[in-house]
């Protein structure tokens, strides 16, 4: 596992947490060959990218023809996002693709694959939700298309 992220105060808090190697680097511009990796998962990353089809077109270019990129994205439609984008202060107002399902529409250019609700958060509660209108993170999965 390689994590990679742009911010060094982001680099330094995943060090304390993690023993994999890090990266200071753009997401835009991997230090990474073509076709090495067997995944690439984005967490909670996308909608806050302006630059998201050069980041989507460096993702692929990584990833081995049989690897599986899975993108983490936040869910603008649940409660659990729309409250924290009406909150002063949150970080979540940093997020520059609000339309969840264009960005889910956009990921899908460029694997082929689904999309799955899975996680509800709810007074700081983790919990399972299936429901498109409750999940506050939904899981983008697809390979490369043939
Ligand atoms: C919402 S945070 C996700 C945080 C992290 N994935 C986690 O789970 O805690 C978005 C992150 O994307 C990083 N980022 C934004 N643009 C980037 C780029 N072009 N290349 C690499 N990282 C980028 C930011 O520095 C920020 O840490």
């Amino acid at each position: 596992m390689i994590g990679v992220d742009r911010s060094e105060a982001m680099i330094q808090a995943a060090q304390d947490r993690v023993s994999a190697p890090l990266v200071l680097g753009d997401a835009t511009t991997l230090p990474i060959a073509t076709a090495s990796v067997d995944a690439v998962v984005f967490v909670s990353t996308l909608e806050f990218l302006l630059e998201i089809d050069a980041v989507l077109a460096e993702a692929t270019r990584v990833l081995d023809p049989e690897g599986t990129l899975v993108a983490l994205v936040l869910n603008t439609r649940s409660e659990y996002v729309r409250s924290n984008l009406q909150r002063e202060g949150s970080y979540f107002l940093r997020m520059v693709h609000r339309d969840t399902e264009a960005l889910v529409d956009t990921i899908l250019e460029y694997v082929e694959g689904e999309q799955e609700f899975f996680l509800g958060i709810s007074d700081e509660q983790v919990s399972e939700s299936t429901d498109p209108s409750k999940a506050a993170i939904s899981a983008v999965v697809g390979t490369l298309p043939e």
